[in-house]
């Protein structure tokens, strides 16, 4: 193990500094199908450095499924999967993260019993001491984990506490600060505000925001667009496995996004319904004419 100046692994962030300030991964016409099930088609997204790209969607929109290919779960059977504008076909999760792509997953891969520190090494725990002797070195994992949790601010008041006893927002923010701290250059974050209350979301949403600002590339999944916009560079709507909008900041607004997110004209049409029940309000739902948002695909134009 190395510890640069900064304390992280620095190598994969310096050696596979991506082209010109492209994209780190980009999918083009991107599809899955599971058997004939067609989950996703047709998905161009780019993920840059210092940017964190939301893909937001209903249940059953694709969100995972787009998430499972780039991380290496699933293979594509549609497009391209681009890496520093290679493609790639990966076969295991093991395969993107060699590459620097790293994912924490909603239901977080940790042992609930075991220590903080012990959890931040999991899979990768510091040794000393020459073969056949090697041994863990307790101590610097200790040292370590206190040190990069509280480079990205996080204050924990006690790493042998088992990690099961942290909130769930804790618990994010300590997969966050080791992703990063094993060089992550593409984090991936599948709905990590979901489970959370307001203000453990609003904690969470500040690592995601320190992730972006150390270089990382964020693909940041939700369905709440107000937590989406609070950090997103870039927003990427997903429609039963389609890009139903693709658009930077400057191009949408936290309102049309909502709009978009909460099924625009389906909800024009169930207020119509619900205005005949009687002892529904539906005064808050949206009218069919405000729901004429100009959707641009793809911006940047495939190259
Ligand atoms: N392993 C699978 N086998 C078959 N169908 C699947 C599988 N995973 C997901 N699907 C289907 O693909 C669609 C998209 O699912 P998913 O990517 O999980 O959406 P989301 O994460 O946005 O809720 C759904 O219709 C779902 O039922
Ligand atoms: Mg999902």
């Amino acid at each position: 193990m190395t510890d640069n100046a900064n304390g992280t692994h620095g190598a994969i962030l310096q050696d596979k500094a991506p082209n010109d300030g492209g994209a780190i991964v980009e999918l083009r016409g991107t599809g899955k199908s599971y058997g004939n099930v067609r989950a996703l088609h047709g998905v161009d997204l780019k993920v840059f450095p210092s940017h964190v790209t939301c893909v937001l969607g209903d249940n059953g929109a694709g969100k995972s499924t787009l998430i499972k290919i780039i991380s290496g779960l699933h293979q594509h059977t549609e497009g391209d999967l681009l890496v520093d504008g290679d493609p790639v076909r990966f076969s295991s999760p093991r395969d993107a993260l060699d590459k620097g792509i790293a994912t924490v997953y909603q239901d977080l891969a940790t042992v609930p019993l075991m220590p903080v520190w012990r959890n931040f090494f999991l899979g990768s725990e510091m040794t000393k001491g020459p073969w056949p002797v090697r041994r863990l070195d307790i101590a610097k994992m200790k040292e370590t984990a206190d040190r990069e949790l509280r480079n990205m601010g996080i204050i924990l008041d006690d790493l042998e506490r088992p990690i099961g006893t942290l909130s769930g927002g804790q618990r994010q923010c300590v997969a966050i600060a080791r992703a990063v701290y094993f060089g992550a250059r593409v984090l991936i974050l599948d709905e990590p505000t979901a489970a959370l209350g307001v203000k453990q979301s609003g904690v969470v949403l500040k690592y995601v925001a320190a992730a972006r600002d150390r270089g990382l590339g964020v693909i940041f999944i939700t369905h709440n667009p107000h937590h989406a916009y609070m950090v997103g560079d870039h927003f990427s709507v997903l429609r039963l496995g389609t890009l139903e909008l693709s658009a930077d900041r400057s191009e949408v607004g936290l309102e049309e996004l909502t709009n978009h997110m909460a099924g625009g004209a389906e909800l024009a049409a169930l207020k119509h319904e619900l205005a005949q029940v009687r002892g529904v309000d539906t005064e808050e739902l949206p009218e069919e004419d405000d729901l004429t948002a100009p959707v641009a695909t793809a911006p940047e134009g495939k190259s």
